[in-house]
């Protein structure tokens, strides 16, 4: 295949950034979307050209690393799948992409089409995780009997990777799927117990920090989500952040 890129360049995070035209040529159907990126990058350094920056770290769909805006959408055309796990059988010869950086308030362009997702850090850190003896006294999983029902819930929802799709897509760059999934992985476990009142809140305290939007159940989150995040886990997280408030 032979393809027009429209590619977001951006200096560093100042920088007014344009979009600019490049050609790629010979492009097999079953290259990854980053291999053809890898193409470009290659056919600029030989040219003396600086290579576009992106991120990137698994290239097989776990790190959620890959964060491009490909034609209008998070990811790209494909469903149920990251940048890197897009195939160029996705498109066609003479075909013109677009490809941009996700975009919102709270994720800032560090160059080209890579951008700062360290306010998903932070929310994580407010309040993402489990206090657990690690001192050698760990108890034995199967001594807390968890439903099969609760623990493919808990999976499900722990299989979001991060990757910011869900904020890229919404209209109010809103965090919701994302914070719901990491509030429902422990909410749904007795595990998660413990801190649950001031996990939701915490964490939600600090999504609204970040300058994240709010969710008008528009749904578009969930159908870019490569992980297949339903927005249920959005209600699970109002619910749980309703019950903490009125313990105070
Ligand atoms: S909810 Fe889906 S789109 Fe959002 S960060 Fe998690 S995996 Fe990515
Ligand atoms: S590079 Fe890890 S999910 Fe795409």
């Amino acid at each position: 295949m032979n393809l027009t890129l429209k590619i977001w360049r951006q200096k560093d995070s100042k920088a007014k950034g344009q979009m600019v035209d490049y050609k790629v040529t010979d492009i097999s159907e079953h290259m990854s979307f980053l291999e053809m990126m890898d193409v470009l990058n290659e056919q600029l350094v030989n040219s003396g050209e600086e290579p576009v920056a992106f991120d990137h770290d698994c290239r097989e769909g776990i790190c959620g690393m890959c964060s491009m805006y490909i034609n209008g959408e998070a990811h790209g055309p494909d469903r149920g799948v990251t940048t890197c796990q897009l195939h160029m059988r996705m498109f066609n010869d003479g075909d013109t992409i677009t490809i941009e950086p996700f975009r919102a308030a709270a994720f800032p362009v560090i160059k080209d089409l890579v951008v700062d997702r360290m306010a998903f850090e932070r929310i994580q850190q407010a309040g993402g995780y489990i206090s657990v003896n690690t001192s050698g006294n760990t108890q034995d999983a199967n001594s807390i009997p968890i439903s099969k029902h609760a623990a493919d819930e808990a999976m499900d929802a722990a299989t979001c990777i991060g990757c910011g799709a869900c904020v890229a897509s919404c209209k109010n760059s809103s965090a919701m799927l994302f914070v719901g999934a990491k509030v429902s992985q422990y909410a749904l476990l007795p595990q998660g117990q413990v801190e649950a009142v001031d996990r939701v809140k915490n964490m939600v305290a600090q999504m609204d920090l970040e300058g994240f939007g709010n969710c008008t159940n528009t749904g578009a989150c969930e159908v870019e989500c490569p992980k297949g995040i339903s927005l249920e886990n959005i209600a699970r997280m109002n619910r749980e952040y309703l019950s903490a408030t009125l313990k105070g």
